[in-house]
């Protein structure tokens, strides 16, 4: 296979992780098994990107949306999270990495918030890659609580109607301390971005692959980014221009 440049990298790479429950039926399990096995995978990703050199990594590991599914699978998700919290905080201490987490963190269960906090605090001071997870995260729940805040310094003359441009909203979106998503992968098939980083994808160059979540290995992250190193990123202008 190709080398892969390491000068050329997505500086931030955003994955939504799909097709654990797939994964699992196709053996005949229940799809708790595949979320267990979707979790090796974060693991090895999570090692893998940060070896290479990618200095932000998105992970889509809880949407606003999943709140609806049955309540054991929620506590399914929400237990396999505060595992791999208390499992690999050496993991995320050894390769330098700091945690993050974006959405709405509040409505998480107390448990979770406690480790979540804990290791993000014990993280901070890490310096290779920012390892950010979407936990009850929406997009669009996002731009609103942007455009409330917004809309409340307004209010109170602390930030005037016209001086409102893509600066400032960035700064009110959960991931102001970050850069532009530069390249999106989502397994399982499916092509669509299920409210992911809906502002911050505008630019974006987007990978699908049929691989399902727990197959998701060294490989077929080296191939996403084989293929996002053949494109030619233009931010609008022509080929000329780039060149
Ligand atoms: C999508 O598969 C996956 C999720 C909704 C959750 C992702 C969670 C993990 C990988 C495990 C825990 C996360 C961390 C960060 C340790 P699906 O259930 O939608 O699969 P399906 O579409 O085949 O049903």
């Amino acid at each position: 296979m190709k080398e892969i440049d390491k000068d050329n990298l997505p500086k931030h790479l955003a994955i939504i992780m799909d097709g654990n429950g797939r994964w699992a039926k196709k053996q005949g399990m229940l799809r708790a098994f595949g979320h267990e096995n979707g979790t090796k995978s974060v693991k090895v990703t999570v090692e893998n990107c940060a070896k290479l050199g990618i200095e932000f990594l998105t992970l889509y590991a809880f949407s606003t949306e999943n709140w609806n599914r049955p309540k054991m699978e929620v506590e399914t998700l929400m237990k396999l999270l505060i595992g791999a919290l208390k499992k690999e905080l050496k993991t995320l201490q050894d390769n330098n990495i700091r945690l993050n987490a974006i959405g709405n963190i509040d409505s998480l269960p107390n448990s979770v918030k406690k480790e979540l906090q804990e290791v993000i605090l014990k993280t901070e001071n890490n310096t290779r890659m920012t390892l950010t997870l979407a936990l009850s995260y929406g997009a669009r729940d996002e731009i609103i609580n942007a455009v409330k805040n917004i809309s409340e310094k307004v209010k109170n003359n602390i930030i005037s109607t016209d001086a409102i441009d893509e600066s400032i909203i960035n700064q009110h979106l959960y991931t102001h301390n970050m850069p532009d998503v530069d390249l999106v992968i989502r397994t399982s098939g499916e092509h669509r971005i299920s409210n992911f980083l809906l502002w911050q994808i505008a630019y974006a160059e987007f990978y699908f692959t049929e691989v399902l979540w727990p197959d998701f290995n060294e490989e077929e992250l080296n191939k996403a980014l084989i293929s996002y190193q053949k494109r030619e990123r233009r931010f609008g202008k022509t080929s000329e221009q780039i060149r």
